[in-house]
């Protein structure tokens, strides 16, 4: 009634290890934290600075809701992003359950990059993608949830920012590692690169000759779970374009 889109998940877990089988309950802490933190009702949203207070997004009015699980186990140990062997049956993974109508998460037990280098948390694809095979989201069992996830991303807010990539956000400092580059979203300060750990707030670097005060609690930046804790206004209007009737992922509505 207040407008809010539902979106079905589906939860496709991929283990090696009984461990990494992670739990129906630690799914279900994960989808709550992704309804708090799109509605805006996580306990923290109180810690935003009064500097960025009149920019918050306030509740997106986007809401999640699981609609299966689905879970396999595997001989491998770790899943390389760019062959996205974990989302066909016919390279060891579990198909997507049709990606117009559901935002899928496949859950692998550690993510490699193109160099077979670890320490990716997770990866996601913007909606120009929309419908492919590929399409959704990749995250470390580490990640998920809280009961028994490694801090400091112990708070399910990963999954939290890989959503956002969903819904077409690039990171505070634009979508390559150029930095001040533009994230569309005129309310988040020029940003020159990500930020980590837990910065204090005020926190200035420079674009263009510029010093800003960072928006480093936001979602779209590279702090840990417990730093982050906003959306922007403008960001909200980019996440609902997406999820719009006529928008490019308008059948998760
Ligand atoms: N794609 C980013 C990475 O893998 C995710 C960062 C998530 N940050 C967080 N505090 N959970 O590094
Ligand atoms: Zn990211
Ligand atoms: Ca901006």
């Amino acid at each position: 009634a207040d407008g809010t889109i539902e979106i079905p998940v589906v939860f496709n877990v991929i283990y090696n290890t009984a461990a990494q089988n992670i739990s129906n309950a630690r799914i279900a802490e994960q989808i709550a934290i992704l309804n708090a933190d799109y509605a805006a009702s996580n306990s923290d949203i109180s810690k935003i600075p009064a500097e960025f207070k009149p920019a918050a997004a306030g509740n997106v009015k986007i809401s999640f809701k699981l609609v299966a699980t689905n879970r396999k186990q595997s001989p491998k140990t770790a899943w390389r992003s760019d062959l996205e062997e974990m989302k066909k049956a016919t390279t060891g993974g579990i198909n997507a359950t049709d990606p117009t109508k559901n935002m899928n998460i496949w859950v692998v037990n550690s993510i490699l990059n193109e160099n077979s280098q670890p320490g990716t948390l997770g990866y996601a694809y913007y909606p120009e993608v929309a419908g492919l095979w590929y399409d959704g989201l990749v995250i470390g069992y580490q990640y998920i949830g809280k009961t028994g996830a490694s801090a400091p991303f112990n708070l399910g807010r990963t999954t939290t920012h890989e959503v956002g990539h969903y819904l077409n956000l690039p990171h505070l400092w634009g979508s390559t590692d150029a930095g001040c580059q533009t994230d569309y979203s005129n309310d988040t300060p020029a940003s020159p690169g990500a930020n980590l750990g837990t910065p204090s707030y005020p926190l200035n670097r420079t674009c263009g000759g510029v010093s800003r005060s960072q928006m480093f609690m936001n979602y779209m930046d590279y702090v840990d779970d417990k730093a982050m804790f906003m959306f922007s206004a403008n960001q909200k209007t980019r996440m609902q374009a997406v999820v719009a009737a006529a928008g490019p992922r308008a059948g998760l509505r």
